[in-house]
């Protein structure tokens, strides 16, 4: 969507996978849906280096609203929950240069059964967030059918336009309609949305990043076209630093969401999360590869019988991404291969290992090995000599 925002893949954090529909603040007050979790998450990005890195969006899920509208027939926070009202955390956000991030439902109900937003709600709702100030909207799916979602889509991103405040928009519509054409239309959803949800929700496993990973490689051909600018595929949130991934795996998870620009919404405790897994989160030259702002998304381009996988972006500056991914789940296994027979072949390159900082330069006929952890990567950011500034990481702008 051509609307400004979101010229890079957006980054933040997103209450869905690790809280859900958790409304019972009174035993669980820390973790349940509720002003204070999202203020607690404001302050953690603002104070522990995630903001200067690019994770500015603090995003409510399902389960914030009152189960009516109020009198004007209006959405409602839940009064208990969020007793200062959204408004006022969407103001606690901007003065911390943090952004807010709500959500709503196509149907007559969201997914979790709080009052949905169907055709005729569209934009006395829109109105609503751009009056609290919500700088960013996910519209869901769940009641609704595929002739109210082709409606809806469409016209709730023109409601948002006409509100005048820049807010992004993210559409689930795709994942309600297998996320394939031509059931799917992607040159559409560039043109209304911001990003999108392609596929399942992910969940706090390493079989269900696999079963992300896997569909968004299956489906690339026709998901690459889509994405630009503006325009993100959404394989759902990063679950790095939650229960179910070792750190190899959340690895993995930062190093292809990276390869495949894809948003970076974190799901997680960041006032607990363990300071391995932040540094990977915290990965400057992972988010640089996910910022690059050409705004390619990347691809699987080998999968060797070995069981190795071999994914590529291509960047700015004639630079590119390489991620040795491995399926295999026995030891460290050692890929051979050469920068040619990926397909580089202007002499020279110089090689920056992702997460082990370490640099070199390389021919492209000459043979190498990488070590591969089972279920990990390797990740490579590779340029031509000259084009390697290792400045553009670590200094100046967002990065
Ligand atoms: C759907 C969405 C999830 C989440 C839940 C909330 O399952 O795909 O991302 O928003 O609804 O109920």
């Amino acid at each position: 969507l051509d609307n400004g925002l979101m010229r890079t893949p957006p980054m933040g954090w997103l209450a869905w996978e690790r809280y859900r529909c958790d409304i019972d603040c009174e035993h669980d007050p820390k973790n349940c849906i509720s002003e204070n979790l999202f203020i607690d998450m404001a302050d953690r990005l603002a104070e522990d280096g995630w903001r200067e890195l690019g994770y500015d969006y603090v995003n409510i899920d399902d389960c914030w609203s009152s189960k009516e509208r109020d009198k004007q027939g209006r959405l409602q926070p839940d009064p208990k929950r969020f007793p200062g009202g959204i408004k006022k955390l969407a103001r606690y956000l901007h003065d911390r240069g943090l952004k807010l991030g709500i959500y709503g439902d196509m149907g007559t109900l969201t997914c979790g059964g709080y009052p949905g937003t169907p055709l005729d709600k569209i934009e006395i709702d829109a109105q609503t967030f751009a009056e609290w100030e919500v700088d960013m909207f996910k519209y869901d799916g769940c009641y609704s059918n595929a002739t109210e979602q082709e409606r809806g889509y469409p016209l709730m991103s023109k409601a948002l336009n006409a509100t005048g405040r820049p807010i992004a928009y993210s559409c689930s519509w795709p994942a309600y309609q297998g996320g394939l054409p031509p059931k799917v239309n992607y040159t559409q959803l560039g043109q209304i949305c911001n990003l999108w949800r392609n596929y399942g929700d992910i969940q706090d496993s390493w079989d269900s990043v696999l079963n992300i990973i896997d569909w968004f490689s299956e489906n690339q051909d026709v998901l690459i076209p889509a994405a630009g600018p503006g325009r993100w595929n959404d394989p759902d949130m990063l679950i790095i630093g939650d229960f179910g991934l070792s750190m190899e795996q959340s690895r993995s998870q930062m190093a292809l969401w990276a390869i495949m620009a894809a948003p970076l919404f974190m799901s997680n405790d960041l006032r607990t999360i363990s300071s391995k897994a932040r540094s990977i989160l915290q990965n400057k030259m992972a988010i640089s590869i996910n910022q690059d702002p050409l705004g390619i998304q990347g691809k699987l381009i080998l999968k060797e019988k070995s069981n190795i996988e071999v994914f590529l972006r291509p960047l700015s500056n004639n630079a590119s991404a390489l991620v040795f991914f491995s399926r295999r789940t026995d030891m460290p296994y050692r890929y051979k291969t050469s920068l040619a027979k990926l397909n580089y072949t202007t002499g020279s390159y110089k090689v920056f290992n992702v997460f082990t900082e370490e640099t070199m330069t390389l021919k492209d006929s000459a043979e190498f090995v990488v070590s591969v952890n089972p279920s990990g990567v390797v990740m490579w950011y590779v340029s031509p000599p000259a084009k390697l500034n290792l400045h553009q990481f670590y200094n100046g702008g967002k990065l």
